[in-house]
């Protein structure tokens, strides 16, 4: 959460900084805010809301033409959202400015001493301690401004990206993370410093992501890292394979409609070089020194939040299936303060799109540490997750910008749905016949995604009739459960209508009661082994004049009959329908919250990355 940008060079600072927190807005919206050093000073403007409300703010300023400038667009943890909370923030001697994401945990101690030196503070951030804090320990060591930066790090507990400038270094940015992301991208004779890749695309694709527990200084057009411990160390240049096109709407009214469309392609693209079923070939590169391993877990464990959880349930009932492994699916934020058994016979799956998530990283942490095998699916190349497990496989969906995430879920499902098949193969818990079968099946699966989103305008004519409705229910049994539990995740995160997710077996042990004419059922009830049961329940909302949308198999006559409106999707393996009936209702929230007026891509109090705990 939050997004910071920062450039040092010989273009023009701003135009770069406020294109590169745009790109970052998806980080959070709560103000935004740069400053710029030029021969008038060290000048920071700040304001409440997003990055074009500072835009206007800055549009009545002359002064800001500078060729060094930080810039940051916050979701707020410590004090509300006003100019004065905005960041940067100045130390008190306002010759420091500083942009931080992450959390300062032991910053009421270090603010409490700093009071009683006389420092005054202007917010009620963590940073703005964090700033002073660095500026104390600058005062009183006579050292250079990076040595106090590195013996500051040494007293701060929590986590950080920052980037720092000096009123009397013109040409010096002084970065740091441990626990939120930092990539610095080398132009040549400049460089961009970024939350992820997205603000530096178009000026370079030579990128060093810094390490936790590094500090890169930037002074004199010279990149140097070291660690916290003083040692050197040597950028490791990366070539980034993003495209532009890839992070901008490219037609689309909202990046989440963009998003939903491209699943036949970040579904293919997920695939391609791993599965070709004309020569029973599937590879994914990432298991290939862990196979032993995860053919002889005695349990799968997989750790997620949010949509991703939804992705490791549909998982459990994938690696169950087909290769016989016990399954438990954990949210990352309970496994990490459990005392939970673990050991080296595990293997673990952490799933994860932005490969940033603070309660994931640290549930790792702890598997990790118990001895197990941690195995990463995640969507951003060079985030802190993917090198925090020991291997992994990407998702390869592209950037994924609307706050709402939609094409890395069903990415996250290809993945996984791989790795089941490659198992239960190597187990031999599926027939050479059956598995050659199913990725044939798995194979058709992008066309079939492309069918299902032709339901759209349906869809559409649907969210118009219930976008007033104030309740939802989203049913569905077996690998639609979690497709139910992700249905409502959408409704509820963009359109604000309060939506429950259940298996549908369990609606008559309460959710029932909530039934009446007023209330839309969203049934997930396609032609599988549970059909006949979800028929029943379908009757049972019935009786109770609820309204049912059914998202049913093309050519199904049974529940059309019964439903007030259906949604085909193409028949599949009972197995990939989650891939396909997660479509019409992300096409549904979408609707819905269009017509509601919401913002589709960026909801209130929502960010992408949950970088906090
Ligand atoms: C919902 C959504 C969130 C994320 C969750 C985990 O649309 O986007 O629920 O799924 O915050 O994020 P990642 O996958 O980045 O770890």
């Amino acid at each position: 959460m939050c997004g910071i940008v920062a450039y040092v060079g010989k273009q023009e600072a701003l135009p770069i900084i406020i294109k590169g927190l745009k790109r970052l807005e998806y980080r959070g919206y709560d103000s935004a805010g740069v400053a710029l050093l030029n021969e008038n000073g060290l000048s920071i403007y700040k304001k409440k809301g997003k990055v074009s409300q500072l835009e206007d703010f800055l549009a009545q300023n002359q002064d800001i033409k500078s060729t060094i400038g930080i810039g940051h667009t916050r979701w707020a943890t410590h004090g509300e959202p006003n100019d004065a909370n905005a960041h940067p923030h100045y130390s008190s001697s306002e010759n420091f400015a500083m942009i931080h994401n992450g959390i300062i945990e032991n910053y009421e101690v270090l603010k409490t001493d700093l009071i009683n030196k006389g420092y005054v503070f202007h917010s009620e951030t963590d940073s703005e301690v964090f700033i002073n804090f660095i500026e104390d320990v600058y005062k009183n060591n006579d050292c250079s401004i990076e040595e106090a930066v590195r013996l500051a790090l040494h007293k701060v507990v929590g986590a950080y990206a920052i980037v720092i400038m000096h009123k009397e270094e013109p040409d010096t940015l002084i970065a740091a993370r441990k626990g939120s992301p930092l990539v610095i991208g080398v132009g040549e004779d400049e460089y961009f410093l970024a939350s992820d890749a997205t603000p530096i695309i178009e000026y370079t694709n030579q990128v060093v992501y810094l390490d936790d527990y590094e500090i890169a200084v930037i002074r004199d057009n010279k990149l140097q890292i070291k660690t916290i411990e003083n040692v050197e160390t040597n950028p490791y240049i990366n070539q980034l394979e993003m495209e532009l096109e890839a992070i901008e709407k490219g037609g689309y009214e909202h990046f989440m409609l963009k998003e939903i469309n491209e699943q036949p392609r970040s579904i293919a693209d997920c695939m391609r070089g791993r599965l070709d079923a004309k020569n029973g070939r599937l590879v994914l590169g990432g298991l290939r020194d862990y196979m032993n391993k995860f053919q002889n877990a005695d349990r799968i464990i997989i750790m997620a939040c949010g949509t991703s959880w939804h992705a490791g349930l549909v998982a459990e009932y994938l690696f169950e299936e087909f290769a016989r492994i016990p399954v438990e699916v954990e949210y990352a934020s309970e496994f990490r303060y459990r005392n939970p058994v673990v050991s080296e016979k595990d293997f673990v799956i952490a799933i994860s799109q932005s490969g940033e998530t603070a309660d994931t990283l640290a549930a790792i942490e702890l598997a990790k540490s118990k001895g197990a095998t941690i195995f990463g699916v995640c969507n951003v190349v060079g985030s802190s997750i993917p090198r925090a497990t020991h291997a992994g496989s990407y998702t390869h969906a592209g950037p994924e910008i609307g706050v709402a995430s939609t094409k890395a879920f069903t990415a996250q499902i290809s993945v996984l749905t791989m790795m089941a098949l490659m198992l239960g193969y190597q187990r031999g818990t599926l027939t050479e016949s059956r598995y050659i079968q199913l990725l044939h099946e798995l194979e058709a699966i992008p066309a079939k995604v492309e069918k299902a989103l032709l339901m759209n305008d349906k869809v559409e004519k649907i969210a118009a009739q219930y976008k007033d409705a104030r309740n939802f229910l989203y049913l569905g049994r077996g690998y639609n459960f979690p497709v139910a539990l992700e249905g409502a995740l959408k409704l509820k995160e963009i359109s604000y209508i309060h939506a429950e997710g259940y298996p549908a077996a369990e609606m008559k042990h309460g959710p029932i009661a909530l039934i009446d004419e007023e209330m839309p059922v969203v049934f997930i009830a396609t032609k599988d082994s549970s059909y006949e049961k979800i028929v029943s329940n379908i009757q049972e909302v019935k009786a109770r004049k609820g309204k049912v949308i059914a998202v049913v198999t093309e050519g199904d006559t049974q529940v059309k009959n019964m439903a007030d409106h259906v949604i085909e999707i193409p028949e599949t393996h009972e197995a990939f329908v989650p891939l396909l009936a997660v479509v019409p209702l992300q096409q549904l929230s979408y609707h819905i919250a269009v017509m509601r007026g919401c913002n589709v891509d960026q909801p209130r109090n929502l960010a992408k990355s949950v970088t906090v705990e």
